[in-house]
């Protein structure tokens, strides 16, 4: 069901620094920082030649990124990004398979302007998973 990866998120408590990081130390091609109000992140996408990177950092407030750096001051991986043909027809799956949606199970616009569902982490090995239909 699921295909490529679409991206690894890391949250940062720094944006401009781990933006310059991976621009200068990894040698990146690193995108502009982007507002996602209605994610409460400001996101900032580094294209690799198979994947994506989603640098995350707080935007707003009660942003859930805020809550994850607290957590872990220094960053980390906060997600991982499966790309899905049919998202409506992955959620049915998965919840048959008594997998947890979060939030309302409805869909939303993520970051690429397609639809994306989180899973809850505890029934994905601790791991926050993020499908997008492409
Ligand atoms: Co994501």
């Amino acid at each position: 069901m699921i295909g490529r990866l679409n991206h690894v998120a890391i949250a940062v408590p720094d944006l401009e620094a781990a933006a310059a990081q991976y621009r200068t130390m990894l040698g990146a091609n690193v995108g502009a920082p982007q507002d996602e109000p209605g994610h409460g992140v400001t996101v900032i996408f580094i294209e690799l030649p198979n994947t994506k990177i989603e640098l995350l950092y707080p935007l707003g407030e009660g942003s859930p990124i805020q809550g994850f750096l607290d957590k872990n001051p220094s960053g980390g991986i906060h997600h991982v990004c499966y790309e899905v043909d049919d998202i409506l027809a992955a959620r049915d799956h998965l919840k048959t398979e008594g997998a947890r949606v979060l939030g309302d199970g409805e869909p939303k616009i993520g970051a690429h302007g397609k639809p994306v569902l989180f899973l809850h982490p505890k029934d994905f090995q601790g791991t926050l998973v993020e499908l997008e239909q492409v």
